[in-house]
């Protein structure tokens, strides 16, 4: 048998009315912040996300799904969203002919990683970016916006995480002095975190192996580097979330696995048991030099994106209405069948979800599948039935079943949803 390659996971007809709830409420909330759709290729070139996300992260140097085409171009399955949306921005010049540039992106993303609860090969993001904005209240309606997002989609208990990691102006000094902190630990470090040491020591805070937290721990902090800019933008961004009551813990590791970050970085963490070691369930910040960086004007930047499959685990489960159909047409013979095809026809048009047993099992078989998949109505026609022209018509809410003549059968159906 074939399956399901690790890491992919089926979404079931069972499971996609979750996900839509999840969707339309994400849809509503981000119109009413200002957010439009944008739709970028599955795939990309890889030199995209090299050179955005960093050839020394996680992502890019072991977890992208890289393949050559059949011209020798080096192409690669999008890991994450924000780089194929800013090279969308330039490519089209959206900045100049939207003034409030609000984006976000509903997807799959691939990136090889372990398989695990919460974490797959291919996943899920809603991912929202915002361009040519570069204020603190901008980061703090991107915060606000993400715990809305959270909430009316069903996970009411997340912690909010938050870290500045400066800017192409201080951050060279904060890396120097953590390159140089390293080297004096470098013997007791794991072997990813010794070859990060030199090539990027940012992503030795990242680390997760359980030895070298203590090391970690002791590195210094990038708060205490920061430029009086950066140090001002983010002591703004600080106060405006205790103005909006916006509860949130600093934490001076999070420097996020990608290397496109300026300032601003921020995590949404589940306090749900259910999604066990991964639990972070929104992350972004913002990105002020990577627009420029990949060739496209000096525009501002900043978003994050929501692991839908992780959303879906720490919601809270709603009942979902599983009705499937308003009417179950139950034809006995030939002849009951063809006028069942022509109510059918005419139910669908007038708006209702109407179903027939295609098969024409026997009256038993059909009245236990019209139960099983929800049918609000069950309207039969038998000899006696036909005979009369009229439909037996049963309410199974309550039961009850009366008879209605034939050409007002759809009108009685309308009636009844109607009024
Ligand atoms: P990220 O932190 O790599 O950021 O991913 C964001 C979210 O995607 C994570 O918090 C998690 O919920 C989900 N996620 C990541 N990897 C997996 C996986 N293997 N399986 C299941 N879920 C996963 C980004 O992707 C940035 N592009 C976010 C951003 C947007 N920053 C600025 N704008």
């Amino acid at each position: 048998m074939i399956r399901a390659v690790k890491g992919t996971r089926d979404i079931l007809p069972a499971e996609t009315p979750g996900w839509q709830r999840v969707e339309d409420a994400a849809r509503r909330l981000l119109a009413r912040y200002g957010f439009r759709e944008i739709r970028t290729p599955a795939f990309e070139e890889t030199q995209l996300f090299a050179r955005s996300i960093g050839g020394e992260t996680d992502i890019v140097s072991k977890e992208m799904y890289t393949f050559d085409d059949r011209d020798g171009s080096s192409l690669t399955l999008r890991p994450e969203a924000t780089a194929g949306v800013a090279r969308a921005v330039i490519e089209h010049n959206l900045a100049e002919t939207d003034p409030i540039l609000k984006l976000f992106m509903i997807g799959p993303m691939f990136r090889r990683e372990q398989p695990q609860k919460g974490r797959q090969r291919q996943f899920h993001q809603i991912n929202v970016e915002a361009f040519g904005m570069t204020r603190p209240s901008v980061d703090v309606e991107m915060i606000e916006l993400s715990l809305a997002l959270l909430d009316c989609c069903g996970m009411k208990e997340g912690d909010l995480f938050l870290n500045s990691v400066g800017d192409a102006n201080c951050r060279p000094r904060y890396v120097a002095a953590l390159r140089e902190a390293l080297r004096t630990e470098e013997d007791r470090l794991c072997a990813d975190c010794r070859r990060r040491s030199e090539t990027n020591p940012l992503r030795v805070l990242d680390c997760k192996v359980a030895a070298d937290q203590a090391i970690i721990e002791r590195l210094p902090r990038i708060t205490d580097y920061l430029c009086p800019q950066c140090r001002d933008h983010f002591n703004e961004v600080r106060r405006q979330l205790d103005l909006l009551d916006v509860p949130y813990r600093l934490n001076h590791r999070l420097v996020r696995g990608l290397d496109y970050y300026t300032r601003t970085t921020f995590e949404i963490v589940a306090r749900s048991e259910a999604l066990g070691a991964q639990n972070s369930v929104l992350g972004g910040g913002r990105y002020d030099g990577l627009i420029k960086d990949l060739g496209g004007p000096d525009l501002a930047g900043i978003g994050f994106a929501i692991g839908m499959e992780r959303l879906v685990l720490a919601s809270s489960r709603v009942e979902i209405d599983e009705k499937r159909c308003d009417v179950f047409l139950v034809p006995l013979g030939a002849p009951a069948f063809d006028r069942a095809l022509v109510a059918q026809r005419d139910l669908r048009r007038s708006g209702r979800s109407a179903l027939i047993d295609h098969e024409a099992r026997g009256l038993k078989a059909q009245m236990r599948k019209a139960d099983k998949i929800g049918a609000r109505y069950v309207a039969l026609l038998g000899d006696n039935e036909l005979a009369r022209g009229v439909w037996s018509v049963r309410d199974m809410t309550d039961s009850r079943q009366e008879e209605v003549p034939e050409e007002d059968f759809v009108g009685f159906i309308e009636r009844r949803f109607n009024g």
